[in-house]
């Protein structure tokens, strides 16, 4: 079983093309509240994007539940450039047969812009590449750690991970321009359940993962971050895929 959390569809992608891949299945964590029974399991991946050099906080939840008994265990981290000791510390709670990074079109719109069209392309086509060759990988048992951790990666999955989690997901920076129409999309699909509509628009509550499901995919782009987001573009997987 391979099981992902995914903000804006990269993970959820390399999880469905690694179990189609290798013959298993793939499951949105998304809602659950503990890992179910896998002692049954052949095999055990866990994907997930990078967000500042950790964990996103529900895999890493999740991760905690996850009884791995004697099954071949893989993490994939798909990030927009590197990983840090994500994957290192990850394998403290889920002991990890395999460790793998995967570069996918960056999502983080709060600090740099996003990819031009050609370079996310590029990646996601690489990505497929590296998917092919990780499925032979696991399918023949072989341990394997092809990560890129990036440069002071200690430092940046330590401390910068700690002020992420404790400073930098505040939701008061949300708001919502006229363009929204009240479709309740961000409300229904967020996967902290955190926004709820209110004569028609969403607001904010204060769990928040950061992960950018709602900036990136409201129909009308009515969804900003202060001022950091005014004038990037959006991110959907879908305009590059056709799997
Ligand atoms: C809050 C946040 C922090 C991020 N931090 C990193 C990072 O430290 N390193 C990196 O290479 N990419 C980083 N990214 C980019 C994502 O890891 C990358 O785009 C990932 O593939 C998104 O996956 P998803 O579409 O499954 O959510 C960050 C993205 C977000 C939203
Ligand atoms: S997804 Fe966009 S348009 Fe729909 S309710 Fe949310 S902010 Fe408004
Ligand atoms: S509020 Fe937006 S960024 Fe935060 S968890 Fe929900 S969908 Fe993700």
């Amino acid at each position: 079983m391979i099981f992902y959390f995914s903000g804006t569809g990269n993970s959820r992608w390399a999880a469905l093309r690694l179990a189609a891949l290798t013959g298993d299945r793939a499951q949105d964590i998304t809602g659950l509240d503990k890992a179910p029974d896998c002692s049954r399991e052949a095999q055990l991946g866990l994907v997930f994007p990078i967000y500042a050099w950790g964990v996103p906080e529900p895999m890493e939840d999740f991760a905690r539940t996850l009884k791995t008994g004697s099954a071949f265990t893989f993490g994939v981290a798909t990030c927009g450039s590197e990983t840090g000791h994500a994957l290192k510390n990850l394998a403290k709670t889920v002991p990890l047969s395999s460790s793998y990074s995967l570069v996918m079109p960056n999502n983080y719109i709060l600090g740099a812009d996003l990819d031009d069209e050609a370079t996310a392309r590029a990646k996601i086509d690489a990505a497929g590449r590296e998917l092919a060759r990780m499925a032979a990988e696991i399918t023949a048992r072989q341990p394997v750690c092809r990560v890129h951790e990036g440069s002071l990666a200690g430092l940046k999955s330590s401390l910068v991970q700690y002020g992420f989690r404790h400073y930098a997901r505040s939701t008061k920076p949300f708001y919502v321009t006229d363009a929204c129409n009240g479709c309740g999309l961000c409300a229904r699909d967020c996967p902290a359940g955190t926004i709820r509509l209110e004569e028609g628009k969403p607001v904010w509550g204060t769990r928040c993962y950061q992960c950018l499901r709602c900036l990136h995919a409201c129909p009308r782009q009515a969804i900003q971050y202060g001022k950091q987001t005014e004038q990037k573009g959006r991110y959907n997987i879908e305009d590059y895929i056709t799997d």
